[in-house]
């Protein structure tokens, strides 16, 4: 649980980086149609719910700064009980004066009156220049500039405090769970869809409302196909699986990637392209620590790729040349990881206002996913690895001395895996 000491913190930092005479407007994330009158199940704006943990729709947290004071406002929705009927209850204005720590709290309704009595600031207006609220976009006009609010709590977000910490471990916990039952069913089902349904099942038996992305359930050559979400095929005895799953927690995601085999054994190719990869994970994990850049240690990781797949026939020449020309980027398309927190890919920024690439620091949280994907089709590869996809990927936590690896618990090694199946 982040208490609301947290939250108050984190507003009294953004309020400094404030510049004077200013607004920020920060609002909830609007409900998505699926299809008709049905929606997609509501999720809070991640920097809203940073800043104050408020779960509800239509709100909005409004910053006005004078000269050095700031004042901060909260919209949130009436209590109404024929809505409520429908929609579930709401905390209401009463309950939510109560429970946060600003200096006041409004109706929703009343957003456009309000604003109007604290424009007299008239410097900057903050605001997420993605969100699309209509009633924000007309204010722009009454400002003499306009910052994008998304960098800079984004780079707030960057380093996580202790109990931001403690709900990614709850979330890789669950995860988990979830992969390590994926390991011992995966011969015992016959469609992705079932797999990805057990797991998602798991996340939700396990105390996570929502998986923090669709999952990824792939069998064979599907796993070549990087966001492969239909999960509909066959499991197919003698393949590989790959799954891409993990859990949202009180709001915090996890990212775990393993590779499976379907009837619980990995053949000798398998083996050789999941040993090869697995060895490159293990070898950028160890170089994280604080200063590094990320994108040393993806340089690093295409090198030793490249190097392995020079080794096992897939690319033929000289490492340095083939680097050189991007040849390996064939079958290691994507980068080495991302920042992880209250998004699975964090948005927080990878570079500062200078342009200049971030280094790692004590508190970050990244992924490390080092893959191959070796197509069906592709004959200038070996015969044995084509249709074969493997990634691999844990959650890293950046500390003073280097690194924990958050979801190193979790079956890993060949053996690991068979002897879970
Ligand atoms: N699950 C998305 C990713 O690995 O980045
Ligand atoms: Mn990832
Ligand atoms: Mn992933």
């Amino acid at each position: 649980m982040i208490q609301e000491k947290e939250y108050m913190l984190r507003r009294e930092l953004f309020a400094q980086k404030m510049a004077q005479f200013s607004v920020a407007i920060i609002g909830s994330s609007s409900t998505q149609t699926r299809s008709n009158d049905t929606e997609y199940p509501f999720r809070q704006d991640s920097n809203l719910y940073y800043l104050c943990g408020f779960k509800e729709e239509n709100a909005s947290l409004v910053f006005v700064k004078k000269r050095k004071k700031t004042e901060v406002y909260m919209f949130v929705q009436k209590k109404d009980k024929r809505l409520e009927l429908w929609t579930g209850s709401r905390l209401g204005i009463a309950k939510a004066k109560e429970k946060f720590h600003v200096d006041d709290v409004f109706c929703s309704d009343a957003f456009d009156t309000k604003i109007k009595e604290w424009m007299s600031a008239k410097g900057v207006l903050y605001y997420d220049f993605n969100q699309s609220d209509a009633r924000v976009k007309k204010l722009v006009k009454h400002f003499l500039t306009c910052k994008n609010i998304a960098p800079i709590i984004g780079k707030m977000r960057l380093i996580k405090s202790d109990a931001e910490i403690q709900l990614i471990k709850k979330a890789i916990a669950i995860t988990k769970e979830t992969h390590h039952k994926a390991m011992t069913l995966s011969g015992k089902l016959d469609f992705e869809y079932e797999l990805q349904a057990e797991i998602e099942y798991a996340f939700k038996k396990n105390g996570a409302y929502s998986d923090a992305y669709t999952s990824i359930v792939a069998c064979g050559n599907s796993a070549n196909t990087l966001h492969y979400v239909n999960n509909d095929k066959k499991l197919v005895k003698g393949e590989l699986i790959l799954i891409d799953a993990g859990c949202e927690y009180e709001y915090y995601a996890s990212d775990i990637t393993r590779t499976i085999p379907v009837s619980g054994r990995y053949s000798d190719a398998q083996k050789e392209l999941y040993d090869m990869v697995l060895d490159v994970q293990l070898k950028i994990i160890e170089m994280i620590q604080p200063g590094i850049l990320r994108s040393k240690l993806h340089q690093a990781s295409e090198k030793l790729l490249c190097e392995g797949m020079v080794k096992l026939g897939i690319l033929k020449g000289d490492v340095k040349k083939l680097l050189k020309k991007a040849k390996h980027k064939k079958y290691y398309p994507h980068g080495i990881g991302h920042w992880m927190g209250l998004d699975v890919h964090d948005a927080s920024p990878y570079k500062d206002k200078k342009n200049k690439e971030i280094k790692l620091q004590e508190g970050m949280v990244l992924t490390i996913e080092p893959a191959i994907y070796c197509k069906k089709d592709d004959t200038k590869i070996p015969k044995k690895f084509r249709g074969i996809g493997i990634r691999i990927e844990d959650d890293i936590l950046v500390t003073k001395e280097g690194y924990e690896n958050l979801s190193a618990s979790i079956a890993k090694t060949t053996q690991e895996i068979e002897n879970l199946s």
